[in-house]
């Protein structure tokens, strides 16, 4: 088969696979903006690579914003996207309360908006890419319900209240203990989805409540940041850690489980070369994104965690 006959039978596969494939020769670049909440956190490290690497591949020119965890930077930098017109924007919200009007412009001025792992208070987007929070909550729920045989006390780390994914990741949780009595949730603490803030709110809850079976904390960087207060008082071994993300490597959530540090995490997925292959299908081909993309999870115990942690 000659050079030619090559490339045409990769780019049947690759469209028969339904992924987006690179601009035909002398068509236009796609310039696609990205406001990154926070660049610095674990997940959103793993986030970022996987997207620009889609980028590179699909031929798209991203540019890419970190507004660092701050409100008012991640509302200049969408304002500054929609402003130079970009093809298409890609954000990921610190939180809906203090993003959702920015967004929204985004989206009255005809730019097809993206809106990735936390949600907006507002219909005003083209499409949602992310986890199921809810689903993730529940099953994390039913993890405990299990690991405690239905009888226990409990202590919920959050993250950013004001975030979805935080109130989705609670919501699903509750529902799932809804159905065991004989577990108490002895105290709820908002430690925005940090490990330093976890380790401090944990030495604390250590210090008030005598009794803790287990810790549920929202992200796995919390999870982990309680399992460190709890040694530091000599209490990890009997409390039971459960996060979310599954981040892969030596620092990541899947290792903490492989050491017996966490209990299980669950998987969550990063959301942004799946929003890519969206909006280039769209920009590229008239696609129609749907309006929202629920990426799937799985529970990472001691049994799976090995497969998890090299990937
Ligand atoms: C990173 C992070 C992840 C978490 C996600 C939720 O900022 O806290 O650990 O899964 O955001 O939005």
């Amino acid at each position: 088969m000659n050079a030619r006959a090559l490339a045409i039978l990769a780019l049947l596969v690759a469209c028969a696979c339904g992924r987006a494939v690179p601009a035909p020769a002398g068509e236009r670049r796609l310039v696609v903006g990205f406001s990154q909440c926070n660049g610095a956190e674990p997940w959103r490290v793993l986030f970022d690579k996987e997207l620009r690497a889609e980028a590179a591949k699909l031929g798209v020119e991203l540019r890419y914003s970190d507004a660092q965890n701050d409100e008012e930077q991640q509302r200049a930098h969408v304002r500054e996207f929609t402003a130079h017109e970009v093809d298409a924007l890609l954000v990921s919200p610190k939180d809906a309360q203090t993003q959702t009007a920015a967004i929204e412009a985004a989206f009255d001025a005809k730019i097809p908006v993206f809106v990735l792992d936390r949600g907006i208070h507002s219909e005003k987007y083209t499409s949602y890419v992310g986890g199921d929070n809810r689903a993730i909550g529940r099953l994390a729920g039913e993890h405990a319900v299990e690991l405690l045989k239905g009888k226990g006390d409990v202590v919920e780390l959050w993250g950013i209240r004001t975030s979805t994914p935080a109130q989705d990741r609670h919501d699903g949780f509750r529902e799932a203990l809804a159905k065991a009595p004989g577990i108490r949730v002895v105290a709820e603490q908002e430690a925005a989805w940090f490990q330093d803030d976890a380790r401090r709110l944990m030495l604390d809850l250590l210090d008030a409540h005598e009794s803790i079976d287990l810790v549920y904390a929202h992200n796995d960087p919390m999870a982990v940041g309680a399992w460190l207060a709890a040694k530091e008082k000599g209490r990890e071994k009997s409390i039971a850690f459960l996060g979310i993300d599954g981040n892969p490597g030596p620092e990541g959530g899947c290792q903490a489980v492989l050491d017996g540090r966490l209990a299980a995490t669950f998987l969550y997925p990063t959301p942004g070369a799946r929003a890519l292959d969206l909006a280039v299908a769209l920009l590229r081909d008239g696609k129609a994104p749907p309006k929202e993309v629920l990426l799937p999870t799985v529970a990472i115990t001691a049994k799976n965690a090995g497969a998890y942690v090299a990937r």
